[in-house]
């Protein structure tokens, strides 16, 4: 979704903000524009489409500076043209401003205080450029603070003011902003990530805090003006580690990643001897945990469905009744939890819109809150005050893959954690967690498979719909694997549990309607067989995921990926890998965005 780059220093700041914008890229947007002041006037410029097209459009200007702002734009209010890209500017051109976020009330702002002020775009951001335009009596900070007193809605934005030639202020109401500390600079952005190859010092803004930043000084205030001291954190991730490297695509990267992610998320969270993990952000004591009676995870898409495969753990492992929610819905039933019920928002980005109001609203309600959530400092990890960090690395393909893994291994461990202090033995544990330090090399050797899934989806790239089966622990994994399908190669794709074919979707099947089966060796195998031969049985293409050493599945499948066994709960951590790949290779196959999938973005950050 929206991204914001700001810097203010002594370097030319024009290469430091498009190169932020572009580190910004894989959160999804359709125009971009920056904001320099220089010469004593704004410069401001904006295209629709790609950084490139920004970018060709600044060659031959010139556009010298050392303070400035910039936006990438994913259109909500108003459509996709250069006159509703940001940076916004007020009237007298005298004022830019870049906004993430939704302003709910800008219609009775517009009404109500700006009358006579002249608007060019469609957006609700440049109603918030003119009411602080309309508050300005020489104090940038002040005239942010008492305009946003009169707004509703949603807001990270970045503003300038000619008169303050030095400053940006900034201010977050519930959509992220990050300053990075350099030495006589500052970096601004909507995560860490344009800042990552210049500092590691940040400082996140919570929500209700105002930021004035000039080379020199950094002041913190709330909206009603108070000093407020903030802490400069260390941010772990590289540079080098948010790049390509090597790789055609984000998402082919972090889909090879996985072994090395998943022992980052392992590392120090388990004793084998005593068959146990032990993850310490839950911040309970055993006797607290023996307390819990239920399990509500809340998430949205790929999440979601990493919370499904945990529920399997929860449910066998602790012998806690788990539910998962997809957060969107929770947020607006009338959700019964109480003090005993341990609710675990989990996320990648950890600002997804819905999964943060589901989870306020569950703390509302009484129950206890957790986070499973990637990226460091992110809203969800730090409103939850406990949790873990699955420790993913940065996820920058919209299309997510490592960090789903990561989040089921998360569960698997949280699971064993509260089952070993109720019927699970040290012995069953440790089988446990061998089973799953075992999963890395498991994982090498289906991703050493890649060029044979390649073959497969280049040989079904003619196929305009694609039916996922999965049964038990593997119909989550159909979930997710026809998710994947649907969002990189935009390709019509269903994903059903193998048992409810014959309830009604089997009806679609035809030689053109090819099925994608989850059939691993596992206590449902049988059953799953029966369903791929009634799939079968109305000429429908098969491709399977098997476990190896299963030639009898050739009789029944047109094309087979073997994968190798492990135990049940950890299915998830190695079938999901092969679809991940077909899902890839038809994307490529068919020429489309793999990174950056129409209309998606990689943190939702609106409702
Ligand atoms: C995954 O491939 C999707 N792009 C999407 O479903 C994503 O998982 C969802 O929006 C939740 O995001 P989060 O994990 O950052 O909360």
């Amino acid at each position: 979704m929206c991204g914001i780059v700001g810097y203010v220093g002594k370097k030319q700041c024009l290469p430091i903000l498009i190169n932020g914008l572009r580190r910004l890229e894989y959160r999804g947007y359709d125009s971009a524009g920056v904001a320099i002041l220089s010469d004593g006037k704004f410069n401001r410029t904006r295209a629709v489409g790609k950084i490139d097209c920004l970018a060709d459009k600044l060659k031959g200007q010139t556009m010298s500076g050392t303070v400035g702002i910039a936006h990438t734009r994913w259109a909500t209010h108003g459509g996709v043209t250069e006159a509703n890209a940001h940076p916004h500017a007020a009237c007298d051109d005298n004022l830019v401003l870049a906004h993430n976020g939704i302003i709910e009330n800008y219609r009775e702002l517009k009404e109500k205080f700006l009358q006579g002020h002249e608007f060019k775009s469609e957006t609700d951001t440049e109603v918030l450029a003119h009411l602080i335009e309309a508050h300005y009596k020489g104090d940038l900070r002040l005239a942010v603070e008492q305009a946003l007193a009169h707004v509703h809605g949603t807001y990270g934005l970045v503003v300038m003011h000619m008169n303050e030639p030095e400053k940006i202020v900034a201010a977050r109401m519930g959509s992220p902003l990050v300053v990075g500390v350099g030495d006589g600079e500052y970096y601004i952005g909507s995560d860490t990530s344009p800042m990552l190859a210049h500092t590691k010092q940040v400082i996140f803004l919570d929500d209700g805090e105002v930021a004035e930043i000039t080379p020199d000084q950094l002041k913190m205030f709330t909206l009603q003006d108070e000093k407020v001291t903030k802490c400069v954190e260390n941010i772990e991730w590289d540079d080098e580690q948010a790049q390509k490297q090597g790789f055609p695509h984000f998402m082919l990267k972090e889909i090879f990643d996985q072994p090395r992610s998943l022992e980052d998320a392992l590392r120090g969270r388990y004793d084998l001897a005593e068959g146990e993990a032990h993850l310490g952000g839950l911040n309970m004591t055993p006797e607290q945990m023996r307390q819990v009676k239920r399990v509500v995870l809340l998430a949205c898409g790929t999440a979601y469905y990493a919370g499904l495969a945990g529920k399997y753990a929860f449910e066998r492992l602790a012998d806690l009744p788990t539910e998962v929610d997809v957060a969107s819905e929770f947020r607006y039933r009338d959700p019964i939890v109480d003090d005993r019920t341990l609710v675990f928002g989990i996320s990648q980005s950890g600002e997804t819109a819905d999964t943060l109001a589901a989870l306020r609203e569950a703390k509302r309600k009484g129950a206890q809150v957790r986070g499973i959530v990637n990226v460091i400092g992110s809203t969800i990890a730090r409103e939850t005050g406990g949790g873990t960090y699955i420790h993913a690395g940065p996820e920058l393909a919209v299309a997510s893959s490592k960090a789903y893994t990561n989040m089921v291994a998360i569960l698997l461990l949280y699971a064993l954690q509260f089952g070993r202090l109720k019927r699970v033995s040290a012995a069953t544990g440790k089988r446990l967690l061998d089973a799953l330090l075992e999963i890395p090399g498991k994982m090498k050797s289906i991703l050493e498979k890649s060029d044979e899934i390649k073959k497969i989806a280049e040989k079904y790239q003619g196929a305009r719909d694609f039916m996922f089966l999965g049964r038990g622990i593997n119909y989550p994994v159909a979930l997710e694997g026809s998710l994947k399908l649907k969002e990189i190669t935009y390709i019509h794709s269903e994903a059903y549990p193998g048992g409810e074919l014959k309830h009604g979707p089997i009806s679609m099947l035809s030689p053109e309607f090819p099925i994608f089966a989850l059939m691993t060796q596992n206590q449902l195998y049988d059953k799953m067989r029966s369903n791929v031969q009634e799939a079968r049985a109305r000429q429908a293409k098969v491709i399977l995921v098997a476990t190896e050493g299963d030639e009898s599945v050739k009789e029944i499948a047109d094309d087979v990926i073997f994968v190798p066994p492990t135990m049940e709960l950890l299915e998830p951590l190695l079938n999901t890998l092969p679809l991940q790949l077909f899902a890839y290779h038809m994307a490529v196959a068919l020429g489309c965005d793999v990174d950056r999938p129409r209309n998606l973005a990689k943190s939702v950050t609106v409702e």
